[in-house]
């Protein structure tokens, strides 16, 4: 489908966030024909830009990441629908000129009236700007036309603060307007999680404590927090991270079938889940919190978290963190789901794997299976993404029956042609064509950080996290929690 006449204001149009993503997907949405040719985008900033600077900046952000070709005809195109606004948030004279140049638009471009606001910008901000748009009329339009807003987490950094936040939008959009973006939920490896579930008739039997021993979901970076320190410190990975994306996969890992593929239908299953999640009572061996020291990423030595830019060398920030939930239903009951997230870990990776219980009864020789494991079924989400089934065959050859682990892949490069869009271009797109099933909603937001909060408040007791070195897998704490519970965590 394709996006009608509309336009889109970003707001935080300098950050990383949007150089890296949206700018680039904006162009790729375009480059394939999914923008109406009446688009416009505006940015707003502080920077003495005219429109020719900002669209000189667009297209240097473009050039460095889209990812379908360069096509002059389709730049030209966007370009003539790019504006720029001067200002600062709390400056109504400034959300005036946004007006006019929406306005502009409507009459220039043909955007009639339909305009959505990206808020790439940290939660504080939002009440200001969410103000200054209600002030400025431009929350809402009165012929018929849409306004959305798009609001970038962290949705708050607890239960407390997100309520407010949602409160003080919900005052200036009505809740249908508001879109939250968790980037997770628009990646093609998660949306097949639901293809592999739903789809076929072999998972689903076997998805439930009869088969499966646990759950493991890592998002494992090798990256450091680069120039985020700004955000980064005082929320670390757990808030950063566990409270949104891995909880989602979580959600949609542990979930009943929905009954349909709609927003609704959707988020009630994943609520189901998230009510039924339940903390170990003993946060201080099911859960580990690390923070990254000097080492060595491949060949490259990198420093420690301290001893980042713009970091207090007594921060107690973590940039790892493990945890255990349960979730209490009959299909899950006394299956843990250990959940995990890091920065500067061995490689980027993230990966549901769902570790299955041993034969109940093995006809072979002990020597024999030594090195059989628990079969596993594994969802790759990125990169190199597809799914790896774990099992046991027989070693050939050999006098003796000897069996040992083997995989079995799927891999979307080798089986499908087509690329995958970015997580943000379909984003971007649902939102522009008013399509929800892939946002979180704000009961989904609040069932999660009902979950974090317990978890951040036992850490925020605990000083300083465990340190690990660069480019290993974390924590001594990380590997002891599992090994406690007779498990290890995979090497992806
Ligand atoms: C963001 C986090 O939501 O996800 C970042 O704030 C993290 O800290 C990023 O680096 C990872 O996204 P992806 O798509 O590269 O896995």
């Amino acid at each position: 489908r394709i996006a009608g006449p509309c336009s889109v204001v970003i707001f935080g149009v300098t950050g990383d966030l949007a150089q890296k993503k949206l700018l680039p997907a904006i162009y790729d949405l375009a480059n394939r024909g999914l923008l109406s040719s009446s688009f416009g985008l505006t940015g707003f900033g502080r920077r003495d830009w005219s429109n020719e600077d900002f669209a000189a900046f667009v297209k240097t952000a473009i050039e460095a990441r889209c990812r379908t070709p360069f096509r002059e005809s389709t730049w030209e195109n966007l370009a003539k629908g790019i504006r720029f606004v001067q200002g600062t948030f709390d400056d109504p004279q400034a959300f005036a000129r946004l007006s006019q140049t929406v306005q502009e638009l409507d009459r220039d471009r043909g955007t009639r009236g339909n305009h959505a606001f990206y808020m790439s910008v940290p939660p504080s901000a939002f009440p200001l700007v969410s103000k200054q748009l209600a002030d400025s009329g431009l929350a809402k339009s009165t012929d018929g036309a849409w306004r959305r807003v798009i609001i970038e987490k962290p949705f708050g950094h607890d239960l407390q603060s997100a309520m407010e936040l949602d409160r003080v939008v919900s005052e200036v959009f009505d809740p249908s307007s508001v879109f939250r973006i968790d980037h997770y939920l628009g990646k093609e490896t998660v949306q097949n999680l639901l293809a592999l579930r739903f789809a076929n008739s072999m998972y689903e039997p076997i998805w439930n404590s009869n088969y499966v021993d646990h759950v493991q979901i890592t998002m494992a970076e090798d990256i450091g927090i680069g120039g985020r320190a700004g955000y980064y410190d005082g929320i670390g990975a757990a808030r950063d991270v566990i409270q949104n994306h891995l909880l989602q996969l979580m959600a949609l890992t542990a979930m009943e079938e929905p009954v349909s593929f709609s927003a609704e239908d959707l988020t009630a299953e994943k609520k189901k889940v998230l009510s039924a999640v339940r903390l170990p009572d003993d946060l201080d061996v099911h859960t580990a919190r690390g923070q990254y020291a000097a080492g060595w990423q491949g060949s490259e030595k990198v420093q420690g978290y301290l001893d980042e830019k713009g970091i207090d060398q007594s921060s107690i920030t973590e940039t790892y963190a493990a945890i255990r939930l349960d979730v209490d239903t009959r299909r899950w009951a006394g299956v843990p789901f250990y959940l995990r997230t890091g920065k500067r870990l061995g490689k980027r990776v993230t990966e549901i794997a769902v570790v299955f219980k041993r034969a109940p009864h093995l006809p072979f020789e002990q020597t024999a299976v030594r090195e059989l494991g628990k079969n596993a079924l594994v969802i790759r989400v990125q990169p190199d993404e597809g799914v790896t089934i774990r099992f046991g065959a027989k070693v050939p050859g050999g006098s003796k029956m000897e069996v040992r682990d083997v995989s079995m892949d799927f891999s979307y490069g080798r089986s499908f042609t087509e690329n995958s869009p970015e997580a943000y271009e379909r984003l971007i797109l649902d939102v522009l064509l008013g399509d929800p099933p892939l946002f979180p909603t704000t009961d989904e937001v609040n069932l999660s950080w009902k979950i974090l909060d317990p978890i951040e408040e036992f850490w925020s007791g605990l000083g300083q996290p465990q340190p690990y070195r660069a480019g290993t897998w974390g924590p001594k704490g990380a590997e002891e929690m599992l090994q406690r519970d007779g498990r290890h965590w995979r090497m992806p």
